[in-house]
């Protein structure tokens, strides 16, 4: 792309564009500075059209893109639908000798921030490193929240941290959530890391052992228990807490055994029915202080969790288990996480503002 003006050496503008759908990280349009995106709207407008450009229209690409995205900020012109377009300038060189300007830059649409169905919002979630929990984690960062992430392990934390800072602002928070002093760690130091809790999605849990009734140890039903019942109990202690006047949406997970039988998983069902009347009560007592506490319902869904369930319903064959369960839903698989993940994004939401002490399935229509 040249521009020989007579008298004055070629000037040249050399772009190395890379171009993406979907959201960047949660930069706000107003961080850009308003230099920024006329260099970038230059870029943008050659990247597209990948075709070479002297100054003169350079220049006039860069106003009318500017004067573009000016008027989409002000609603009048029109857009990819709810997309504004944002640049992260990577880097830029000048080169006195040849009179050559290196601009690199990585134009994106990004979706809106305005948009986001969680902008502004702070987001704890427990099981965080798990299936359900990181697939959350990334719907929720996606749409505009902060998210720190709770669990067991420091390097699975970090693992899942880092394949999902992309998206937006992750903290982690190594924690066992049936220790009371490691849930009041958690829950002070996401109030403080993200500056307050929003959202909590009370998740964590785990399936115990697969035998019949009468053969579970003692051992493996406490510590179900411990898991499932008290470390929900204490994260709803904790959180309401801390949310305080200022209310918020709690998302306890519970499952369809905390709505029917599940045999062979007796402490895992009596945990999850369990979850139930800590929803309803967190929910009433909650009110008060706009607290909203919901339950999620998932039948099985395709993480760690249901490959251990297999294995111990079948270990001579886990694929034949597998099988029988997926029968045992009209439509005919297991979740996906994101499946479970749509519906806690829903909840969190200010969409679901008047709804609370709710159940929720998302179980293919296994409990119909
Ligand atoms: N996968 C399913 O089929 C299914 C169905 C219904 C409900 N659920 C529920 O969904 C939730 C998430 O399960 P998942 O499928 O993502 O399984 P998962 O095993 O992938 O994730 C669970 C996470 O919880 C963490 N965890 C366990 N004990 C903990 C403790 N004491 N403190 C902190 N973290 C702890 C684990 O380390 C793990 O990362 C669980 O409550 C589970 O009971 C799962």
């Amino acid at each position: 792309m040249t521009n020989s003006t007579e008298g004055r050496a070629p000037f040249r503008i050399s772009l190395c564009a890379s171009a993406r759908h979907g959201s960047g990280k949660s930069t706000t349009s107003d961080a850009i500075s308003e230099k920024l995106c006329i260099v970038s709207a230059i870029s943008a407008k050659l990247a597209r059209q990948n075709t070479g450009h002297d100054v003169g229209d350079g220049q006039k690409a860069m106003v009318d893109r500017f004067a573009e995205r000016k008027g989409h900020e002000n609603g009048s012109r029109s857009h990819p639908p709810n997309c504004v377009p944002l640049f992260t300038k990577a880097g830029r060189s000048w080169n006195k000798d040849t009179m050559e300007i290196v601009i690199l830059v990585k134009p994106f649409w990004k979706t809106e921030v305005d948009m986001g169905r969680l902008n502004n919002k702070t987001a704890i979630i427990t099981g965080g490193a798990g299936g359900i929990g990181s697939e959350t984690a990334k719907l929720f960062l996606k749409e505009g929240a902060k998210v720190a992430l709770v669990d067991l392990d420091q390097d699975a934390l970090n693992d899942v941290a880092e394949t999902l800072e992309e998206h937006g602002k992750v903290v982690v928070i190594a924690a066992d959530v049936a220790n009371e002093a490691d849930v009041e760690r958690y829950v002070q130091e996401a109030k403080e890391k993200l500056g307050g809790i929003d959202i909590f999605f009370n998740n964590a849990g785990i399936e115990g052992t697969v035998a019949p009734l009468t053969e579970q140890k003692v051992e493996d039903f406490d510590q179900v228990m411990a898991v499932n019942v008290r470390g929900m109990f204490l994260g709803l202690k904790h959180v309401m807490k801390a949310m305080g006047e200022s209310g918020g949406s709690i998302i306890n997970t519970s499952s369809v055994a905390g709505l029917s039988a599940g045999p062979g998983l007796t402490p895992y069902v009596a945990s999850k029915h369990a979850v139930v009347g800590l929803t309803r009560n967190g929910s009433a007592e909650g009110a008060g202080q706009n607290i909203r506490v919901n339950s999620v319902h998932p039948a099985p869904v395709n993480t760690r969790m249901m490959r251990s369930i297999e294995k111990g319903s079948r270990p001579e064959d886990a694929a034949a288990a597998k099988a029988e369960y997926e029968k045992r839903v009209p439509l005919g698989r297991y979740g996906e996480p994101n499946d479970v993940a749509q519906l806690v994004l829903f909840l969190a939401s200010d969409e679901a503002s008047f709804i609370t002490g709710a159940q929720y399935v998302v179980d293919g229509g296994m409990t119909t």
